[in-house]
C-alpha cells in the first residue's frame, strides 16, 4: 500500500493539461471515475440526476455533506468538489462561511462550489479570506433557472458584458477556479482568455482550462433531459435494461439461482 497524493486546488493550477472533472454522488461511481479525473464534483444537480427532482432548488446542506462524505471515501487521486446548495450562502458572507466551514470540516472536500458572479463577490472573498478555496460558477446558473426563464443558452447580445463582468468578479474576489456553464463560445473563450484563474466548461468552449460533465449524462444513465452539450461516451441504461430483462428472465424461469450459486444443491439428473 502507497499512499496517493491528493489533488489541491494548487496542484489543479499547476496541471499543464485540461483539468478532466466530472460529477460524483457515490462511493463506487467516485472509485471508477477516481483514476482519471483531476476534480470530482459533488454536484447539487444530484437532485435531478439521484432524487428525481425537477430543479436543484430542495437540494439541503445534509444531503450534499452525505453525498460529499461517499465522494471523499471513494476517491483518493482527485480533488473533490461539493456545491453549496440553494438557500444556504445568498443570505450573507457569514452564512456561507458557516455553511462552507460544515461542509469542509464534515466531508474532507477540498473546496466549495457556488453559483454566482458580481453579486456573491464579496461572499467568495469572505470565504477565500477565512481558508476555503473557491469554485465559482457563471453563465447558465441552475439555482436561478426561474430568474434564467429556464434551461438556456446564456451570454447572447448584451448578455455576454454581464457574464464577463461576472467572471472578473469572481477571479477578483479570490475564487481558484470557475466553472462556465451554458454560454456562447467566444464568449466562454474570452473568459477564459481574460481570466488568469482556471475555466473549466460545461457547454462552454474547448478553449476553457478543463471540462466538465455530469456523469451519468456522458455515460447514457440519465435520459430524462440531455442538453445540447452532452457527448454520450457509452450507453449504459441500455446494457443496464439488457442486464435487468435477462436477471427477470432467470428468475421466472427458474435458472436463477442456479447451483454455483446455492449451498448443497442436489444435481438435477
Ligand atoms: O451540479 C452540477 O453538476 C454542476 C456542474 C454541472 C458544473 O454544477
Ligand atoms: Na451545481
Amino acid at each position: 500500500h502507497h499512499t496517493v497524493r491528493r489533488h489541491t486546488p494548487r496542484s489543479l493550477a499547476a496541471l499543464d493539461t485540461p483539468i478532466v472533472s466530472l460529477t460524483a454522488y457515490t462511493t463506487p461511481m467516485a472509485r471508477l471515475l477516481d483514476p482519471h479525473c483531476d476534480l470530482l464534483l459533488v454536484g447539487d444537480s444530484l437532485g435531478m440526476v439521484v432524487y428525481g427532482m425537477e430543479s436543484t432548488l430542495a437540494v439541503s446542506v445534509d444531503m450534499m455533506i452525505a453525498h460529499g462524505q461517499a465522494v471523499v471515501r471513494g476517491s483518493q487521486k482527485a480533488c473533490v468538489a461539493v456545491d453549496m446548495p440553494f438557500g444556504s450562502y445568498q443570505e450573507s458572507p457569514q452564512q456561507a462561511f458557516r455553511v462552507a466551514a460544515d461542509i469542509m470540516a464534515r466531508t474532507g472536500a477540498g473546496c466549495v462550489k457556488l453559483e454566482g458572479g458580481q453579486e456573491m463577490a464579496p461572499t467568495i472573498e469572505f470565504l477565500v479570506q477565512r481558508g476555503i478555496p473557491v469554485i465559482g460558477h457563471i453563465g447558465l446558473k441552475p439555482q436561478a433557472v426561474h430568474a434564467h426563464g429556464g434551461f438556456r443558452t446564456i451570454g447572447r447580445g448584451s448578455e455576454a458584458e454581464q457574464v464577463m463582468a461576472d467572471a472578473l468578479a469572481v477571479e477578483k474576489a479570490g475564487a481558484f477556479a470557475v466553472v462556465i456553464e451554458s454560454t456562447m463560445e467566444p464568449l466562454s473563450r474570452a473568459i477564459t482568455e481574460a481570466l488568469g484563474i482556471m475555466t473549466i466548461g460545461i457547454g462552454a468552449s474547448p478553449q476553457c482550462d478543463g471540462q466538465i460533465l455530469v456523469a451519468e449524462d456522458m455515460l447514457g444513465l440519465f435520459p430524462d433531459f440531455t442538453p445540447r452539450f452532452v457527448r454520450k461516451f457509452a450507453n449504459l441504461g441500455q446494457e443496464v435494461d439488457r442486464a435487468v430483462a435477462e436477471y427477470a428472465q432467470a428468475v421466472r424461469t427458474r435458472t436463477f439461482p442456479g447451483p454455483a450459486e446455492c449451498v448443497g444443491m442436489p444435481k438435477a439428473d
